[in-house]
């Protein structure tokens, strides 16, 4: 095939790691490209954001499952990435669990950020869960993408700190702070051949 590897991109939220992958791609520091950003939501800031970064960007209805995709929907999806030549599927806030339709397309071609050191807080609001449970630190995860709810095969994670007096809102802005410098380290892995 030859070339930068080829990133497809799902979201369903206002997309700021989007943004921190296709920045440090502009930089020159990522040898990838991203073919296609897609979204569940037809008015996601990603699929704005994308547009602002002259990258094809799709609205793909979900069906009527709230936690998955029909599966019909899940194999125009991996489709779609196909036809584009997607290389690897990088879930950037993507809130829909993937089943065998696309997980079974893309094998070890998944990955997905999550706000918590994984395997502790699983699931929405994971900065929210840590704070209540009066951790002294959080972090994120960047993991494979296999059929769970994020359970997939740890690649990388980082530390963040729990200050006194911090809320949800300012702990969830330093571990986003923390995800946009992770997560283009880790396609950097991917995008250099080695399969982390
Ligand atoms: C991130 O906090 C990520 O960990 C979680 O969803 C959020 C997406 O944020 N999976 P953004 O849309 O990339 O700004």
């Amino acid at each position: 095939m030859g070339g930068p590897l080829t990133l497809g991109v799902l979201g369903s939220g206002k997309g700021s790691n989007f943004a921190a992958i296709a920045d440090a791609i502009a930089a020159g520091t990522l040898d990838a490209r991203v073919g296609v950003v897609i979204s569940d939501v037809p008015d996601a800031g990603i699929l704005k954001l994308a547009e602002r970064h002259g990258v094809p960007a799709m609205y793909l209805p979900p069906g009527r499952f709230k936690t998955r995709l029909e599966p019909e929907r899940e194999a125009e999806l991996a489709e779609v990435l196909r036809s584009y030549r997607v290389g690897l599927v990088v879930l950037a806030g993507y809130m829909r669990l993937l089943k065998e339709g696309l997980v079974g397309a893309f094998p070890g071609r998944i990955v997905n950020i999550h706000p918590s050191l994984l395997p502790k807080f699983p699931g929405l609001a994971a900065w929210r869960q840590a704070l209540e449970a009066g951790e002294k630190e959080t972090g994120c995860t960047v993991h494979r993408v296999d059929l769970g709810m994020d359970t997939g095969p740890i690649l990388a994670q980082a530390r963040v700190p729990i200050l006194p007096g911090d809320t949800a809102e300012t702990l969830h802005a330093r571990i986003q702070a923390a995800e946009h410098a992770l997560y283009p380290q880790v396609v950097r892995r991917f995008a250099a051949g080695e399969t982390p």
